[in-house]
């Protein structure tokens, strides 16, 4: 078989990729904040002003660069003062999206709300993105959030707020204006949305709302139409767009259940995720500029058939579904100029997470180890990168089997690669630069299948290990292990 190659061509500069790229996504759902994340101060778990220890642990070790709350589908539904203030004088609310058929979980308890949130996010490091109610709340509800979050000088919000025990301010950078208001967040149309978006985020600016994210549509049509119906770009700071694969298109299997061709399709349906991304883009240059306006992927990841309502959208994650996450972060890396944030939905057990829990502990999944493999992208250079390899037909399109993403940084050239087979190992020969100083590699996965997913018993068998990197005319040659992702640190001489 020949080689695939990969070509790395260091003076081709795309743009930085910003930490928010590598940004999650909490929302009041299933057990994503209650139970993952906030367990009360009284819980027999080791908390920090009732946030689970553990939780924050991992989080923490792995680096949330942006954390986005409190939805979602929820966001809209949620009126920011049920949250603040004495805990137990907080009023019980029901949770409109996601009741789950449980009485539980039906009744939010507000319990976690807006200084909850900001602690949370101190503890693991993460800039706070908050998303405001469209869909059922009003321009002033949100400017007062704003308020009570950011002002410094003496206003009532922001004595309130202290009185809450926070005397200094949030400095919340990032707030969305609404969640999917095309579908749960108000059913909007276009045009309707925009003059929405208008009013609020020209008062949510007055109070201190720094950037703000308007809800956009994977149908470049419709932001066709949000954007032309805008008129004022300057409120604007990035577009949003949600991408889930798996259940929402053509026959992928279940998580850890899939034929040969369910198993590509998945791949081939996280690869819309960039040209997703490139059709925003498109739409965003004929109204505005990508230089003033990002696009910002707010939700993505895999969403099997399994995760229900019912459920607390849970389902298992497998080996597969974090080997798509590397493509779709390679994707990111090739689209920094134009992708500003992302977030992977949801943190903490629900759909694609990072951490699963159970009463007593707190794991990883196999996506949070590839999440970690990649993190010495972030804040480093992405530079242009080609791959020849193999393609696999699938019902979509075709999917390369192997995908790869380099960026320059401090330590010199940081180069991620996959390989989608189902079955055979790839020798990648890699080029990246003639002053190759040393190279060292890791992989993931090595010993797993696709289906293999973590638990609370094996979750460390999925840390990485070194990888064998030789060196032939000066690239670097790696045999990659079939469903395998790998990264390579290569110094200048
Ligand atoms: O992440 C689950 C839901 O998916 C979110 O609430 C909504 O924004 C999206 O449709």
């Amino acid at each position: 078989m020949t080689p695939d190659t990969i070509r790395v061509r260091t003076s081709e500069e795309i743009d930085r990729v910003n930490p928010e790229i590598h940004g999650h996504f909490a929302e009041h759902l299933g057990r994503c904040v209650y139970g993952g994340l906030w367990v009360g101060e009284d819980d027999p778990l080791p908390t920090t002003d009732g946030i689970r220890e553990d939780t924050v642990e991992r989080l923490s070790d792995l680096g949330v660069h942006q954390l986005r709350w409190p939805g979602g589908c929820f966001a809209d539904a949620y009126h920011w003062r049920d949250g603040v203030g004495p805990r137990e004088e907080r009023p019980t609310r029901p949770n409109d999206f996601w009741a789950q058929g449980r009485e539980e979980a039906f009744v939010e308890s507000n319990a976690f709300g807006t200084e909850e949130f900001v602690r949370l996010c101190e503890l693991v490091d993460a800039e706070p993105f908050l998303a405001a109610n469209v869909g059922s709340g009003d321009p002033q509800e949100a400017k007062e959030w704003v308020e009570y979050c950011n002002r410094e000088d003496d206003t009532a919000l922001a004595r309130e707020r202290a009185e809450n025990g926070s005397p200094d301010p949030h400095d919340v950078t990032y707030w969305g204006v609404g969640n999917e208001n095309w579908g749960c967040g108000g059913q909007f149309d276009p045009e309707t949305y925009a003059n929405e978006f208008r009013r609020f985020a020209h008062y949510m600016r007055l109070r201190g709302a720094e950037e703000t994210i308007a809800c956009g549509h994977v149908d470049e049509d419709w932001n066709r139409r949000f954007l032309a119906q805008l008129t004022e770009p300057d409120l604007l700071d990035h577009l949003s767009i949600h991408r889930y694969f798996g259940r929402w298109d053509g026959d992928c299997g279940s998580a850890t259940e899939f034929d040969d061709e369910q198993y590509y399709l998945l791949f081939a349906e996280s690869l819309k995720v960039g040209r997703q991304v490139d059709s925003a883009a498109a739409a965003i240059d004929t109204y505005a500029s990508t230089d003033d306006v990002g696009i910002a992927v707010d939700e993505w990841g895999a969403w099997h058939p399994e995760a229900t309502s019912e459920n607390g959208l849970e389902q298992e994650n497998s080996v597969r579904d974090a080997v798509a996450a590397a493509g779709v972060l390679d994707d990111f890396n090739h689209r920094a100029d134009l992708v500003s944030m992302a977030n992977l939905a949801q943190t903490v057990n629900v759909l694609q997470c990072v951490v699963q829990t159970d009463e007593e502990a707190a794991w990883p999944t196999p996506t949070y180890r590839v999440l970690d493999l990649y993190s010495p992208h972030v804040g480093a250079t992405a530079v242009r990168t080609s791959v020849e390899t193999e393609e696999v037909e699938t019902d979509l399109w075709e999917v390369p089997l192997v995908s790869a993403s380099a960026t320059d940084g401090d330590e010199g050239t940081y180069v991620t690669l996959s390989n989608r087979s189902l079955d055979e190992e790839r020798t990648v020969r890699v080029a990246v630069r003639d002053d190759i100083g040393g190279a060292s590699g890791e992989v993931l996965f090595a010993d797993h299948d696709p289906s293999d997913y973590s638990t609370r018993g094996n979750a460390a068998e999925f840390e990485a290990a070194d990888l064998d990197v030789t060196t032939e005319d000066g690239d670097l040659v790696v045999d990659l292990p079939p469903n395998s992702v790998a990264g390579l640190s290569v110094e200048s001489a």
